[in-house]
């Protein structure tokens, strides 16, 4: 199968590249799909580039173990595993190979064995470029918003980083929950924010942040936490959700240490419940998939390089 493989950390469009491999073994619990999508997330970028470098200490000094990234998947089930009854090849599926490694992955490729329990039915009317641009977005920005900020009717929700791949879906989300959403972001995205949900929208680039929220989600950390918890109600929720914009030894590492003094984090869960949670919001129109743009698998290296910059608006998308 066609694969794309990193051997080494560096530049994306100069350490990724097409080659022909094995197809990945399939185990007894697993379903092998034929990727139609996938997605880039933070893991994928971070892993390619080796940033932070201390991370490299556990991953590998030269290069990561795993030489495929990617870990949403939205694609057609080609065959199962032994022990899977509920799902059967021809069948159309989301995903994701997240386990919380941040080096693992399989999707930038033609075919991905994933643990059945980590693939739900493609939410109906999306595209496979949307349902794949969906799962860790949204799965970070439901499980932030339903069950760490546990959000509900007139909450105060501010989101650092609203117009973001995170950012988009827990905009759509807060708002569904009954939130009053307050979004940051730049000039150009100020009018997407809006559109999304939000009721008050802050240009970053014209003026600092204000107000009084009872959650705040930060997407970026580019301030010190102590300056975002101030801006915090009583009882209000910080969820510090970010490697950073830099790259270096640490990234954000020190910073999210200190943010994780004043709030609670979210982690990425990827199972069939949350996954059909997920799967109803898209389907009932109430969060819609952001993509930013879609590129074929062989630019992988261009379509990482381009959320490497930190300014993707919602959700960059291979197509296989
Ligand atoms: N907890 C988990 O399991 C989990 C899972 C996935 C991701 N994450 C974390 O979530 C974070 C966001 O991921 P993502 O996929 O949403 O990233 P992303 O798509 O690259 O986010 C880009 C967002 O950051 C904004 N931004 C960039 N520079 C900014 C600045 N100086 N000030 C304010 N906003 C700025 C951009 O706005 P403009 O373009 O308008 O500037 C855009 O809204 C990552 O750092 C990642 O570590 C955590």
């Amino acid at each position: 199968m066609r694969a794309i493989i990193q051997d080494r950390y560096g530049a994306p469009e100069q350490v990724l590249k097409l080659q022909e491999i094995k197809r990945p073994p399939l185990r007894e619990e697993d379903v092998l799909i034929r990727v139609r999508a996938t997605s880039v997330n933070t893991p994928d970028w971070a892993t390619v580039a080796g940033i932070p470098y201390v991370l490299r200490l556990r991953s590998g000094l030269r290069r990561p173990p795993n030489p495929v990234r990617g870990t949403d998947v939205a694609g057609i089930v080609e065959a199962v595993g032994a022990r899977v009854s509920d799902l059967r090849p021809g069948d159309e599926v989301f995903g994701s190979l997240w386990d919380g490694t941040p080096t693992v992955g399989g999707a930038f490729a033609e075919f991905a064995a994933v643990a059945a329990t980590q693939v739900s039915k493609k939410p109906a009317g999306l595209t496979f470029e949307e349902a794949a641009g969906s799962v860790m977005s949204g799965l970070t920005a439901l499980l932030a918003m339903r069950d760490v900020g546990k959000v509900g009717l007139g909450t105060r929700v501010l989101i650092n980083g609203a117009s973001g791949g995170v950012g988009t879906f827990a905009v759509q989300i807060a708002a569904a929950l009954g939130a009053e959403v307050t979004g940051v972001c730049s000039t150009r995205n100020l009018d997407l924010v809006r559109s999304l949900g939000a009721a008050e929208v802050i240009d970053y680039t014209r003026e600092g942040l204000g107000g009084r929220y009872d959650v705040i989600l930060d997407n970026v950390l580019n301030h010190p936490p102590k300056a975002m918890a101030r801006l915090l109600a009583a009882d209000g929720v910080f969820i510090p959700n970010s490697l950073g914009n830099t790259g270096g030894l640490f990234a954000a590492l020190p910073r999210m240490a200190r943010a994780a003094r004043l709030g609670r984090f979210v982690r990425c869960v990827v199972d069939r419940d949350n996954l059909r949670a997920l799967a109803a919001y898209l389907e009932s129109g109430a969060v819609r998939v952001v993509v930013d743009r879609a590129y074929p698998l062989r630019e992988a290296g261009a379509a990482v390089s381009h959320m490497l910059g930190h300014h993707a608006v919602g959700k960059v998308v291979i197509t296989v």
